[in-house]
């Protein structure tokens, strides 16, 4: 039988009889590459499973390896597992090359071979960034270099216990003929690498670089290759950082780590609480603080909003730290169902420090900043408020409130604004409510 060819996109793996400029499945540009299929009716000797009894399964309970920076390792959900891929992303300047260099040396010093391959700088350069951070391991090796296959095949004789590619754009496969960074170049280039860890069990962290609409510069297909993505976020001019995963094969996705920048690399913050509430204005409208939880860990932040005077044109919202679509329900919750008017009246909301909450848990903080605001009558000073709100008004039940209440009372809050159905906490006061008016009513009089 004759044999016959399709095309296949090298971004989403979208398939198609005859060969397109352009992907119809992901709009990528001139990613769909020809693919020789078998021929039919040729039967390929078939392999023999391996099955295994499940009680006779090994390695269930994965070694980890520790970075030596433990704000990583909780991330990562307890360090580095044999053979485990990690993509690191982040915005240019974010400090991703601090970390993993840091990381690296901190492996080095414990007396276990890292190797470091720099793309995108000399080893010059990597050792002049090593030494504003102490580096001094021999453990260490750096080496500047783009070939992925002698990546491979050095990592393969060097044996270390992590490899470190800085960038995967910078990176390239010989036998591609596109360019550093290109689609193709990165998908294959990470393939090799994911093919290494896994048949070497060698650890990997890859460096990502993520354009500023937050998307991994090159194929979403990288997220995909690799087994743990964690992201490196903070603001330009704010000098912390926060870590966090967005997938983990190997443990939870919203564990949070938040280090500080400083002039002799990344410190970690021992206690973000007091970093993102201690500069908290007292007796100012529009400032709420919310006992959220970020991964396992509670943390207090704060919650700011403005809201404009009335005005002609059409009215600005915007929302930073916090999804958009979550504050305009917020706003229309709090018009129908409280009577706050925020009709042609801008409105801004902000989580400070750089920090973004994704738990429904902060709708009523949200609320209450923005009451605040429009009111002009600040929140009673030492309270927390948390609460999901509902489209009736109704004031509904969050997760682990106790730990929650546990955190503010630790920072010397004396009150927390909380669903009804809410557990008392020691050295706080609880106050419960149903329904988003009276809570409005208990903060603002
Ligand atoms: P870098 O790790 O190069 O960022 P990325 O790899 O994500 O592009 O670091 C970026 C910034 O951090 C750079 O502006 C310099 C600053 N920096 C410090 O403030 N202190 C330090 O000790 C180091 C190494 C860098
Ligand atoms: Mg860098």
């Amino acid at each position: 039988m004759a044999s016959s060819s399709h095309f296949i996109c090298t971004s989403c793996d979208y398939r198609s009889a005859k060969w397109l400029g352009r992907c119809p499945s992901c709009g990528a540009w001139e990613t769909m590459t020809e693919r020789e299929a078998r021929p039919r009716g040729v039967a390929t000797r078939a392999k023999r499973i391996e099955a295994t009894p499940f009680p006779d399964i090994t390695g269930s309970d994965a070694q980890r390896a520790s970075t030596g920076i433990e704000e990583l390792d909780r991330v990562l959900g307890g360090g580095l597992v044999a053979g485990a891929v990690i993509l690191l992303g982040g915005e240019p300047g974010v400090g991703k090359s601090t970390l993993a260099l840091q990381a690296a040396a901190a492996m080095a010093a414990a007396g276990r071979r890292v190797l470091y391959v720099s793309g995108e700088e000399s080893a010059a350069q990597v050792r002049r960034r090593g030494e504003r951070l102490d580096v001094t391991s021999a453990e260490l090796l750096v080496a500047a270099e783009t070939d992925v296959g002698a990546v491979v095949a050095g990592a393969r004789e060097l044996a270390p216990v992590l490899v470190v590619v800085d960038s995967i754009q910078a990176v390239r496969c010989a036998e591609i003929g596109s360019l550093p960074g290109s689609v193709a170049q990165v998908r294959e280039s990470a393939g090799r690498i994911v093919e290494l860890a896994k048949s070497s069990a060698i650890p990997v962290v890859l460096v990502g670089h993520v354009t500023k609409e937050g998307t991994l510069a090159g194929p979403r297909v990288l997220e995909h290759l690799v087994d743990v993505v964690v992201q490196f976020e903070g603001q330009r001019h704010h000098a912390h950082r926060v870590l966090r995963a967005l997938k983990n094969r190997f443990g939870a996705t919203d564990e949070l780590g938040v280090f500080r920048m400083t002039d002799r690399g990344l410190a970690a913050v021992p206690d973000p609480s007091e970093l993102f509430v201690g500069q908290r204005p007292v007796g100012a409208p529009g400032s709420a603080v919310l006992p959220a939880i970020e991964g396992s860990r509670p943390l207090l932040l704060e919650i700011q909003a403005l809201v404009g005077e009335p005005t002609q044109g059409t009215p600005r919202r915007s929302a930073v730290g916090v999804d958009s679509n979550r504050v305009a329900m917020i706003l229309a919750v709090l018009q129908r169902r409280a009577g706050v008017d925020l009709v042609q009246r801008d409105v801004f909301v902000n989580v400070t420090g750089g920090v973004s909450v994704v738990e429904p848990a902060a709708d009523l903080a949200v609320a209450a900043a923005i009451a605040s605001s429009a009111s002009g009558a600040a929140l009673p000073d030492r309270w927390v408020v948390a609460g999901e709100i509902g489209l009736t008004g109704e004031v509904r039940a969050v997760s682990r409130t106790d730990a929650r209440l546990r955190e503010a009372a630790r920072l010397g809050f004396d009150a927390a604004l909380v669903p009804e159905s809410s557990p008392t906490a020691e050295g706080i006061e609880r106050i419960p409510v149903r329904r988003l008016d009276q809570a409005l009513e208990r903060l603002l009089g």
